[in-house]
């Protein structure tokens, strides 16, 4: 789907913006398949106010203030290969050089995140009205959901706007998205480059998520959060048991 932006503008869309803060003023899901979305608009338009605009989107606030579109969108087949990796003792890799990179490509956004005070009602809703599944529980101050049809492990995830983590101060703000990368050498690589290049450096650093296993790099983002190069996430499907931690055990380290 070819997206115009002049069509976004904040006028168009229903009011009551309740996130705090510059970042993402927006998130919209894409779902390929026409008769999904509308019946998921048909069904959010029981109970709010739902602009379309010009290029078929659907806006619309959750119940906590956060304003979310709803698109028909044919996503590009993402494709990578990774190099395979040698480790002592064990050759994947023989008579055989790594391709060379000189700067990072991100392929796809892999998630968002929210503070959000009541995060569970955040994601009541977007369990209860856009079918997504629950990956995993931090207790008492997060959530990780996913969408229906996306193995990896989560697409959003909701803290507890009062959790003492570095970006948020109890108030509803967006805190960081996710881009994804083919593996630790290509994200190595793009924080490299940030580096040399001028951006604010990484507070937290390298590190890999207790919860996901996904590998990290946050950066300060000028648009607002944090921009994160991400990779090597899980990847879940319906047999998944979604788990509960303490947040103790789930902060990144870097
Ligand atoms: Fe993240």
């Amino acid at each position: 789907m070819q997206i115009n932006p002049t069509d976004f503008v904040l006028a168009d869309r229903p009011q009551g913006l309740d996130v705090n803060g510059i970042g993402v003023r927006e998130v919209v899901w894409g779902g390929d398949a026409e008769a999904d979305f509308q019946s998921l608009v048909d069904d959010i338009k029981r109970d709010r106010e739902v602009m379309i605009d010009a290029t078929g989107v659907a806006h619309f606030l959750d119940d906590c203030g956060i304003p979310y579109g709803l698109a028909v969108f044919h996503r590009r087949p993402i494709t990578t290969a990774p190099d395979p990796t040698n480790s002592p003792g064990r050759i994947s890799r023989l008579i055989q050089t790594r391709k060379w990179r000189v700067r990072a490509l991100p392929k796809n956004i892999q998630h968002v995140v929210f503070g959000i005070n009541n995060h569970e009602e955040a994601f009541r809703f977007l369990r209860d009205r856009l079918r997504f599944r629950l990956s995993d529980v931090m207790r008492g101050s997060g959530i990780f959901a996913r969408c229906d049809g996306n193995n990896d492990h989560h697409q959003i995830f909701f803290v507890e706007a009062k959790t003492c983590i570095e970006g948020l101060d109890g108030k509803n703000r967006f805190h960081h998205a996710n881009f994804g990368v083919e593996d630790i050498y290509e994200l190595m690589i793009g924080v490299n480059r940030m580096k040399r290049r001028g951006w604010p450096k990484s507070t937290t650093g390298l590190g890999r998520h207790r919860l996901s296993s996904g590998l990290f790099c946050y950066m300060p983002c000028p648009a607002g959060g944090q921009a994160e190069y991400g990779t090597d996430f899980d990847a879940l499907d319906d047999n998944w048991v979604p788990r509960v931690y303490e947040l103790k055990f789930s902060i990144p380290r870097g």
